[in-house]
């Protein structure tokens, strides 16, 4: 366990909010940064009780909570309502609205007009894109030049996991010149997504803007995982780089199970769950029925 002072602890009811200098000063410090996905008012409560100091309301709401089997089928107008209630949740993370496929990509202008929803109607701090290629890092210029300050994400882009050959871990040297022209582009910070450790090792040297890992190994500034991954809300064990630290699922099914269990046995409700009323009103309301 390190002993060095946290710029901002967890638990201090005085944390101040995360901003991209904090940020910043969090990498120089060797400060690991904490970052988890939510979708909803009471995955941001955990997120903010926990003291994470970045939540992405990720298109992985795809998967998670609307039961698609890509990330590709969500729409902007989709991550907006969950964006809208993930802000409603938080006080200090930082905010980041993931673009879901289909609403950057056409043209800068698009690009800009996405990104400017997720600030303005769903109160995302920046935004996050997908891709290190040439389109993608125009996008995230553009994006940038209009003020909004955007993370990029290289290694494996589920919004693009067909191209790629399908979901497996990321180890081309594409993703060192992607990384650095995302970089150069004006990105605040980077997700590595399931990239070779040894990789991510030689890459962090060459990058002067925080990186947080997802399968990339313990090399990066800062960790993220998926919500609903972490707590083992759903079904099988998912990917390698998956480390469960409740099984949700598995408790929301016993709890539902056991109250069908109760209503069919009449052993809900009790009487600690009933109204009562004044016998004298009663006998008034019987008289008045009959
Ligand atoms: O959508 C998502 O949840 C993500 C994380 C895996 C980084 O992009």
């Amino acid at each position: 366990m390190s002993s060095r002072p946290t710029i901002q602890a967890p638990s201090d009811p005085g944390r101040l909010p995360m901003t991209l200098p904090l940020l910043m000063e969090k990498k120089r410090l060797g400060e690991p940064i904490v970052m988890v996905t939510a979708y909803d008012y009471p995955s941001a409560r955990a997120a903010e009780a926990a003291g994470v100091d970045l939540v992405l309301v990720g298109d992985s709401a795809a998967t998670t909570v609307l039961g698609y089997n890509a990330t590709t089928p969500v729409e902007l107008d989709d991550m907006l309502v969950l964006a809208r209630a993930a802000r409603r949740g938080l006080r200090t993370p930082l905010l980041i609205g993931d673009l879901p496929f289909g609403s950057y990509e056409v043209s800068n202008e698009q690009a800009i007009t996405t990104a400017m929803r997720m600030v303005k109607e769903a109160g995302c701090d920046v935004v996050k894109l997908e891709g290190g290629g040439e389109a993608s890092v125009k996008r995230a210029r553009a994006i940038v030049g209009a003020g909004i300050p955007v993370m990029g994400h290289v290694g494996l882009t589920p919004q693009t996991s067909t191209a790629l050959g399908g979901w497996k871990a990321q180890g081309r040297t594409a993703v060192a010149a992607e990384a650095l022209a995302l970089q150069e582009a004006g990105c605040f910070a980077l997700v590595f997504e399931a990239i070779p450790s040894a990789v991510t090792e030689e890459l962090m040297a060459l990058l002067e803007i925080p990186v947080i890992g997802i399968g990339a190994g313990p090399a990066t500034d800062g960790q993220v995982l998926v919500f609903h991954d972490l707590l083992g809300i759903r079904d099988g064990l998912g990917a390698r780089f998956v480390k469960r630290y409740a099984n949700l699922q598995q408790d929301m099914n016993d709890g539902v199970s056991a109250y069908a269990e109760d209503v069919r046995a009449r052993r809900y409700p009790g009487p600690e769950h009933s109204y009562s009323i004044d016998p004298a009103e009663l006998a008034e309301l019987h008289e008045l029925l009959s």
